[in-house]
């Protein structure tokens, strides 16, 4: 099987590093390996969500990527106390945010929060990075059918002409943090099953080129075959996002 599209690399920061003089140091580093690679990168190569107080230091130094967000406030312009919102963030210089991981979800976002920060996100431009995964496998497997509704549910509202920003990424929750990934054939099967949740809800045309990820786990050793057998046009990658020389491997293997 062959790659579909030139991949996406995306990398979570998650709370890295402790101070914007590390994060400054990261990019600049990661920077000029891009710009003296050995291997022809795209002009554009990586994405990096990264702590919110950092976008507007680092996304004018990401010369060879994009800066984005881990999450997005859904609340409107006005008396909300925390929180960055969608146009806060765009104009820090964020190009790209994750709604709906599942580290934040675990915190109490609903259901109903999360299809508005994605339609807000959307809304502002913002490449929306949409997270789904399940908990726990079960041998029948009704997880596949909690991940198409949680797509239909959080998607039903947002306007058509919106959806061409949309990436969705697959996260089995029990991958995230683990020494072990999915296997491909478990990514491809979930992802067959978001590709057809996504298609009767928009049309097979959007559900065939719409970009999925992977995230759990990924390492330079997986990132490939993930790309070659797993279905999926791109990464999200935490732990090994956080490390020069692993992001860079992944980014120079996965091109
Ligand atoms: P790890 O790559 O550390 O498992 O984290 C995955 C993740 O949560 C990316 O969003």
């Amino acid at each position: 099987m062959n790659k579909r599209t030139t991949p996406l690399i995306v990398g979570n920061w998650k709370t890295t590093p402790a101070t914007k003089e590390e994060a400054v140091k990261f990019i600049k580093a990661l920077e000029k390996k891009c710009a003296t690679s050995k291997k022809k990168l795209p002009k554009k190569s990586y994405y990096l969500a990264v702590p919110s107080v950092f976008i507007a230091h680092l996304a004018p130094l990401a010369k060879h990527g994009y800066i984005g967000a881990q999450n997005v406030s859904g609340q409107s312009l006005g008396q909300t106390t925390g929180g960055e919102i969608p146009s806060q963030l765009s104009s820090a210089g964020a190009s790209f945010a994750i709604i709906g991981h599942s580290e934040v979800r675990k915190t109490g976002e609903t259901q109903e929060a999360r299809a508005i920060k994605v339609a807000l996100s959307l809304q502002q431009n913002l490449t929306t990075i949409f997270c789904v995964g399940e908990k726990t496998r079960d041998k029948e497997g009704s997880y596949l059918k909690e991940l198409e509704d949680d797509i239909r549910i959080s998607f039903t509202d947002i306007p058509r002409n919106l959806f061409s920003n949309l990436i969705i990424a697959y996260e089995p929750v029990w991958a995230i943090g683990s020494k072990t990934p999915a296997t491909p054939t478990e990514c491809f099967e979930v992802v067959i099953a978001l590709r057809r949740a996504i298609a009767s809800l928009i049309g097979i045309d959007y559900a065939k080129k719409v970009h999925i990820l992977y995230g759990g786990a990924v390492t330079k050793d997986t990132a490939t075959t993930f790309l070659e057998e797993g279905g999926v046009d791109g990464l999200l990658i935490g732990r090994s996002s956080q490390e020069i020389v692993a992001f860079f491997d992944i980014i120079t293997t996965t091109h």
